[in-house]
């Protein structure tokens, strides 16, 4: 197959960062997606529904004219988060989840929960009027090895979580294990989960081997090859509770080529061709607007897109490190690497 006509995919996971950073961040989702869950671990993270409007306004200033593309706002989840602020989210047109960060496990994670039965009574609302929880799963105990924390976060929290409260519906963001793959699929239908194009294309070899490649770096970490293909096989499944979300997180090209890089792939120019490539690899290209474009909307009560993106095999060098933040530069995953598909959007 040489040309594949999709409906517009969404990004249903993703990090915009705030103030000059969008000048970069946004232009670039726009170019293929229509909707984007944008995450809200900013420094201070968005908490309210007041800033979450905010901050969609200054994501609506950057997109490119012409362009339609809709910001989904997420509230970040702190131990002292109001339960009546869940109910202005619900009330709201534009703050569609609420994110989940254990305390210390990421990127500005640091307001995150420091135990989960801080949020019980949230968590109680959010069932109730059904807004649905985004999950950073991993536990932060120094004691638990840092490729056990997904897999050891489900059986210490996810899965007494999802007992506790039976009718709260969760996206496990970012899955990295075999084990989260099994948990999901053997879980009601409204537990469902994003799948990464890191996750998909890398193990934690392509990370260490022949020297550490910090631009692979990202959090969860790279795991072993036989969790990649559970990843690969679940995204090209079929199976609705699996979705695309890059986790695309911009971090400067010094801050992540340094003596303690920062956390996180920058895939937004680029996803869908890599997407693709992975589902072309295989031999399940038919299943990728399921996975992009509409298994997330089914999931979030929205409708598809009405536009389309073509997706056509040829050569895309990869060859731009982007402007950002004034004078720093920002380089996406695989820069100088050649990629085998194209996405435009047609109509
Ligand atoms: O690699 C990551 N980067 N993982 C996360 O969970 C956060 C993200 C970021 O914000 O940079
Ligand atoms: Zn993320």
């Amino acid at each position: 197959m040489n040309e594949l006509t999709l409906i517009q995919p969404d990004d249903w996971h993703i990090h915009l960062r705030d103030g000059d950073a969008l000048k970069t961040t946004v232009p670039h989702v726009a170019q293929h997606f229509a909707r984007a869950i944008v995450m809200p671990n900013l420094t201070p993270p968005v908490t309210t529904v007041a800033g979450a409007e905010a901050y969609r306004q200054r994501i609506l200033e950057q997109v490119p004219s012409g362009v339609n593309f809709e910001p989904l706002m997420v509230l970040y989840l702190t131990d002292h988060t109001d339960p009546a602020e869940i109910h202005l989210a619900a009330e709201s047109t534009f703050v569609h989840a609420v994110k989940l960060y254990p305390a210390g496990a990421t990127t500005n994670s640091a307001s995150g929960l420091t135990d989960i039965a801080n949020a019980y009574s949230v968590l109680e609302v959010m069932q109730e009027v059904g807004l649905p929880l985004l999950i950073h799963g991993e536990v932060t105990d120094s004691d638990i090895d840092v490729f056990d924390r997904e897999a050891t976060f489900i059986e210490r929290t996810l899965r007494p979580l999802v007992e506790k409260f039976p009718k709260l519906r969760v996206v496990f963001e970012h899955i990295t294990t075999r084990e989260a793959t099994e948990f999901v699929t053997a879980a009601p239908d409204h537990i469902a989960a994003t799948i990464t194009p890191q996750h998909l294309i890398y193990n934690r070899s392509d990370l260490l081997v022949g020297g550490i490649k910090p631009h692979r770096y990202c959090l969860p970490v790279l795991k072993r090859e036989t969790h990649r293909l559970a990843l690969v096989e679940a995204a090209t499944s079929g199976n609705p509770k699996f979705f695309l979300g890059t986790d695309s997180a911009p971090h400067a090209k010094h801050t992540k080529e340094s003596s303690c890089g920062c956390a996180g792939c920058y895939t937004a120019p680029h996803a869908m061709a890599l997407y693709a490539q992975v589902f072309e690899a295989q031999g399940a290209l038919d299943q990728l607007e399921a996975f992009a474009s509409l298994n997330g909307p089914k999931f979030y009560n929205l409708k598809p897109n009405a536009h389309q993106i073509r997706l056509t095999k040829a050569d895309q060098l990869i060859d731009q490190s982007f402007d950002f933040l004034g004078d720093q530069k920002l380089d996406p995953l695989m820069l100088g690497e050649t990629l085998s598909w194209h996405a435009e959007l047609i109509s």
